[in-house]
């Protein structure tokens, strides 16, 4: 399997996992845009990714939750290649507080990023796809799209929900060629999990190391975090299969952390 030829988007892929997903992608022919809101990494990011090939990469400023932002950015990708096959719809941020106190601002914001995000650029680019009778829509959930943790309540409402629109996108999207799945990846050790690492501890009243070992690693069958690479490849799988058999489904790759 390849992607030469396809042209992909891929939101938050500045660095992180969908910075891994779109060097996986580029490393396998396609063209991928590296749309996040911090354009400066974002092109850094797509001139390394184009000096790799034998793919390349563009990089474009958007705020996933802002609708002008996002049509502006598919129709340049659009133009610039003639047409979106792939979307992976990655961008994330994580806030963590017990519910109680969780800032109504904070919950807002974290809802936007990752469901106004995933559902405006499946908006923007399902015309391009329909138009040409094929595309493959990627979310990226979580573990947290199937389980609940202490603190995490934004985050995993946002990640259930993204199970429900990427079975709605894959039943709408059936007709005109178009499959949808959602990745579910344990913990990878990237920025936003970092950041929690600190945060959870004293939210906890734990060491850094319990929050480690015991909440993060504690339920995998080897005390290890999935890699970028882990997920990179399972969006690789979901992006090059060659046929819409594989539609509507949520595959989760955590070190057996969650298992269904
Ligand atoms: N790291 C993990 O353990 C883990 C596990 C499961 C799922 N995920 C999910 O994977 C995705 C990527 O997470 P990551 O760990 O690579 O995080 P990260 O913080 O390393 O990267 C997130 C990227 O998204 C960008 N971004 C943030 N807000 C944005 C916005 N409004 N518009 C556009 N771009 C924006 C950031 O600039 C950054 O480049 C997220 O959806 C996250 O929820 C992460």
């Amino acid at each position: 399997m390849d992607l030469n030829e396809k042209r992909a988007l891929i939101t938050g892929a500045s660095g992180g996992i969908g910075a891994g997903i779109a060097k996986r992608f580029v490393a396998a022919g396609a063209r991928v845009a590296i749309a996040d809101i911090d354009l400066e990494a974002a092109s850094a990011t797509a001139a390394a990714l184009t000096e790799a090939g034998p793919g390349a990469a563009m990089s474009l400023e958007m705020d996933v939750t802002r609708e002008d932002q996002v049509n502006a950015g598919v129709a340049q990708v659009a133009e610039a290649w003639g047409g979106v096959d792939i979307l992976v719809a990655n961008a994330g941020i994580q806030i963590v507080h017990p519910v109680e106190e969780f800032p109504f601002e904070e919950w807002k914001r974290l809802l936007a990023v990752h469901l106004d995000g995933s559902f405006l650029t499946t908006q923007a680019c399902l015309p391009h796809m329909y138009a040409q009778g094929s595309g493959t829509v990627i979310l990226m959930g979580s573990v947290h799209s199937k389980l609940a943790s202490p603190l995490k309540s934004a985050y995993v409402t946002a990640k259930h929900g993204l199970i429900g629109l990427g079975r709605t996108i894959a039943k709408e999207g059936g007709a005109h060629g178009v499959r949808a799945n959602v990745i579910c990846p344990g913990f990878v050790r990237t920025p936003l999990v970092e950041k929690q690492i600190p945060e959870q501890a004293a939210s906890l009243g734990i060491s850094e190391e319990e929050v480690v070992n015991r909440v993060m690693l504690g339920g995998t069958v080897d005390q290890e975090f999935t890699s970028i690479e882990d997920v990179a490849e399972v969006a690789f799988m979901f992006a090059a299969f060659p046929t819409n058999a594989l539609t509507g489904q949520s595959l989760v790759v955590s070190h057996g952390w969650h298992m269904e």
